[in-house]
């Protein structure tokens, strides 16, 4: 057997071949466990933060309903009560200047890079550099959140060979980020409608990115390895990917009257039909309802909005009566795309501003699972060949 040192100028030491264990007495059968693919229905941890009531179409977040909470909150008032469960009218999250390593990473990185990927890598540097330690802590939530937009920013002006700009403090987080963007002091009818996304976007329960945040914080990693890797399942187009790719699709349909037939194509060929269907939804889902409502407030998008209302009706009606076993509803990032893109975001800024609204709702299932501190580590149902003898190949 080889032994790596820890120490890299350590020497490494061959040791002699621990004998081979006897075979093991055949495993008396177990009783089968239940198995669910893709974890469906299966309660994985317990939660105080958010409450994804797919039967009737509710979300809540510490208790208080998503349509309440975007008429009358701001999403640093949302991320504090996500991560202490307090309802504050001083809460407040500005954005804050990108730290530096990581300004110097940005500026390393090449200009095709995937606005995702320098999201992930800017959060990756501020954990290499600040060090967080586990367990989790608001402190530390309030600073990955507020520093994240500015980086994502910065990262977007490098590419286009544009310097980056400081944030200005007197701002939300979204105006903040807006502002960053292009230089200039934001709309502020845009930067309320994309704070509106951003709380719309802060919490939701287990999903595929808060899950292994979590898996990665049970095993007394740091918030910044966590979110690293919530970054990464979000960027999937089954996730966070989705919205970028509704605004191809109405593209590709064009106006509502090709709206059936390009869907029914669609359907037969197996292809998804972004901005629709949800693992947990069986009613509309209530981020949609919350999206276009705020969309219907954008004078830009009145357009886009009337053909994406009339493609919505057509596909839920072809969804009824092609999948009628499997109830289909529009979800979030069907008016998701129509509010970034309202607010002059580019399609492939979509997925990494998905993950600054989301941020609060990681640090908060990060600081709830270190609380619970068990490691989570599931089975696996073993489908491969039974016990058998190595083959002799010769030497
Ligand atoms: N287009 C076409 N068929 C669909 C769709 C869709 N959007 N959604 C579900 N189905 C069908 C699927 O083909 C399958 O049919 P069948 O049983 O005949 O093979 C059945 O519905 C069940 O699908 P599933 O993939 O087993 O269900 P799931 O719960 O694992 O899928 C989903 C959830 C979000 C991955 C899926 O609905 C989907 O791919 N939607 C499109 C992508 C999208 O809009 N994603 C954003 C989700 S909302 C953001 C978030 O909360 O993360």
């Amino acid at each position: 057997m080889t032994t790596i040192s820890q120490n890299p100028a350590a020497p490494i030491v061959n040791e002699p071949a621990a004998a081979a264990p006897a075979t093991p007495p055949e495993a008396a059968p177990k009783p089968e466990r239940p198995y669910s693919p893709g974890l469906e229905g299966v309660i994985a941890a317990e939660t105080a933060v958010g409450y994804v009531d797919g039967a009737n179409g509710r979300l809540l977040y510490r208790g208080y309903p998503i349509g309440q909470l975007v008429e009358k909150g701001t999403y640093g008032r949302v991320a504090e009560l996500l991560w202490t469960g307090e309802w504050r009218k001083s809460a407040r999250l500005v954005p804050a200047p990108v730290p530096e390593p990581v300004m110097c990473a940005l500026y390393e990185l090449p200009s095709h890079t995937h606005p995702m990927d320098a999201l992930r890598t800017a959060v990756s540097v501020w954990g290499a550099w600040r060090r967080p330690h586990w367990p989790p802590t608001v402190d530390q939530a309030r600073e990955v959140t507020a520093f994240a937009p500015s980086a994502l920013a910065a990262f977007h002006r490098l590419r286009n060979g544009l310097e980056p700009v400081k944030p200005n403090p007197k701002l939300s987080l979204a105006g903040g980020f807006l502002q960053q963007l292009t230089g200039k002091d934001p709309d502020p009818a845009d930067a309320r409608a994309l704070d509106a996304y951003f709380i719309v976007g802060a919490e939701h329960g287990l999903n595929a990115s808060t899950f292994t945040c979590r898996v990665i914080i049970s095993t007394r990693s740091d918030l910044a390895s966590a979110i690293c890797g919530a970054i990464g399942a979000l960027k999937g187009p089954l996730h966070g990917g989705a919205p970028a790719e509704v605004v191809s699709q109405l593209h590709e349909i064009g106006s509502p009257e090709h709206a059936e037939k390009w869907v029914r194509e669609a359907i037969a060929r197996g292809d998804r039909i972004m901005g629709f269907g949800h693992r947990v939804y069986r009613a509309y889902d209530p981020r949609a309802a919350a999206l276009r409502k705020v969309a219907e407030g954008m004078a830009d998008m009145a357009e886009w909005l009337d053909v994406a209302v009339k493609v919505e009706d057509v596909v839920l009606r072809v969804f009824g009566e092609l999948k009628p076993d499997r109830v289909i509803k529009t979800n979030v990032e069907y008016y998701a795309a129509a509010v970034l893109q309202g607010v002059g975001l580019p399609p492939d800024l979509f997925p990494p501003t998905f993950a600054l609204a989301r941020m609060a709702g990681w640090g908060a299932h990060a600081i709830e699972q270190a609380s619970a501190d068990k490691l989570i580590r599931p089975d696996a149902r073993y489908v491969g060949p039974a016990e058998m003898d190595v083959p002799a190949l010769g030497r």
